[in-house]
């Protein structure tokens, strides 16, 4: 192995590094052989640089090759995973996952918490009591095999180079190298070891890459890059310049997606949802149609699909009798200033005050208030009248600043529209 000061030379003068070179970063990073100040300067240099698909892959590998590799499509053959950037109100994990394993699809998903001005999925599903969502790969192979889905956190053990490295990224300015995005999404992505992936990468206000080219070039990216390590992938860039449903907040966003499993959910959320769906079973050869997937909700068999895996990981079941996922009691109108079309919705903004409110961390480990919520009355593009609803803030603590904050980011205009929910695709 190469020392770590004749790799960086390398980087600095714009040359390529090999695969052994990546393979040495990760390592420094997962063992701790490399120092902050050589991983930074790495970062650095690669974000500044660029990396090409060879060596992007290469890093993504080495980052995934740094912890356990689950491999479960050895038991699993068609086991497919969804992957998304995260937005605001995004709660398709929730909905997909049961959707699609009472389709025949298993799938597996290891998911995160809340990032930034987006909730998580195992915060949004922390409000079901007892639900255990530490998995390893016994439990997620147990729990895979007896419902036909898991859901739940990645244990230490895979990639710990992420781990370092993405820290480091938040203190060195280089979150947003699109290189050093893809190796940090997929060395934890594949370490399950599905057969296919689908990505939901979001763009628009709301989304971690607001920029709808820069969406489809990560999109574009992450595809790639799974095609060379024996994933079969696709992508769908989505619409996030609004929330996605009408609610945000984790209880709220848990309750709405229950309605979606019983076939009451909202039209975007829903159309989303199925539109991931067909294509991670498309991924595996299995042809899934939306009119049957609208069945399989109306019936309420996803709804008890997901009974049963969250009973399976340690739900208590006396809870899904009578769910309660009550909301923050004060409710605040926000009335449209003039009457027109709902032009602009600042859905960042409105995830960082929900956060605020309470709904978020400040920092890890701390309590977040479950029952903060917010309910989207408007759409994009709907004509209103002056004094109507837009939508409406569930506090804890009256704050008449904050929510003329949360009014600040509907903007009412003469003309307006909303952006195409599913912007492109790219195919495996
Ligand atoms: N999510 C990740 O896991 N890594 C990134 O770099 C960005 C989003």
């Amino acid at each position: 192995m190469r020392d770590p000061y004749d790799i960086l030379t390398d980087l600095r003068a714009g040359r390529r590094l090999a695969a052994e070179d990546l393979a040495a970063v990760a390592d420094g990073a997962a063992g701790g052989g490399w120092s902050d100040a050589r991983l930074g300067a790495f970062l650095m240099g690669a974000a500044i640089h660029g990396l090409d698909a060879a060596q992007t892959r290469a890093l993504t590998l080495a980052m995934l090759d740094s912890g356990d590799r689950w491999e479960l499509r050895r038991e699993f053959p068609g086991l497919v995973d969804k992957h998304s950037t995260g937005g605001v109100g995004d709660k398709v994990s929730i909905v997909l996952a049961p959707l699609l394993a009472e389709s025949g699809v298993p799938i597996v998903m290891l998911t995160g918490r809340g990032l930034g001005h987006t909730g998580g999925t195992a915060d949004k599903l922390e409000s079901i009591p007892g639900l255990r969502q530490e998995l390893d790969r016994d439990s997620a192979a147990r729990v895979l095999a007896r419902t036909g889905m898991a859901l739940g956190l990645a244990t230490a053990g895979i990639a710990p180079a992420d781990r370092r490295l993405y820290a480091l990224r938040d203190q060195t300015a280089t979150v947003d190298s699109l290189p050093l995005i893809v190796a940090s999404i997929l060395s934890k992505k594949l370490a399950s070891g599905a057969a296919g992936i689908v990505f939901d990468v979001k763009s628009g206000d709301g989304a971690f890459l607001p920029d709808r080219s820069a969406a489809r070039e990560l999109a574009r990216q992450l595809v790639e890059v799974c095609g060379e390590l024996d994933t079969r992938a696709t992508a769908l860039v989505t619409d996030m310049s609004q929330p996605l449903g009408e609610w945000v907040g984790h209880a709220a966003e848990l309750a709405e997606s229950f309605a979606c499993l019983r076939g009451e959910g909202p039209r975007d959320t829903v159309e989303v949802t199925l539109a991931l769906a067909i294509e991670a079973a498309a991924l595996v050869g299995v042809d899934l149609a939306a009119e049957a997937l609208r069945q399989t909700l109306a019936s309420g068999r996803a709804m008890d699909r997901l009974r049963r895996w969250a009973i399976e990981q340690g739900a208590s079941a006396t809870w899904f009798e009578r769910p309660d996922l009550t909301l923050a009691p004060l409710e605040r109108v926000i009335p449209a200033r003039r009457s027109g079309v709902l032009a602009r919705v600042a859905t960042r903004r409105l995830g960082l005050l929900l956060g605020e409110a309470g709904g978020a961390r400040r920092v890890a480990g701390e309590e977040l208030d479950r029952g903060i919520a917010l309910r989207c009355r408007a759409r994009l593009g709907d004509t209103v009248g002056a004094g109507q609803e837009l939508a409406r803030v569930y506090l804890r603590r009256d704050d008449p600043g904050l929510v003329e904050r949360f009014a600040a980011c509907f903007e009412v205009a003469d003309t307006g529209c909303a952006p195409p929910l599913i912007a492109s695709r790219v195919p495996a």
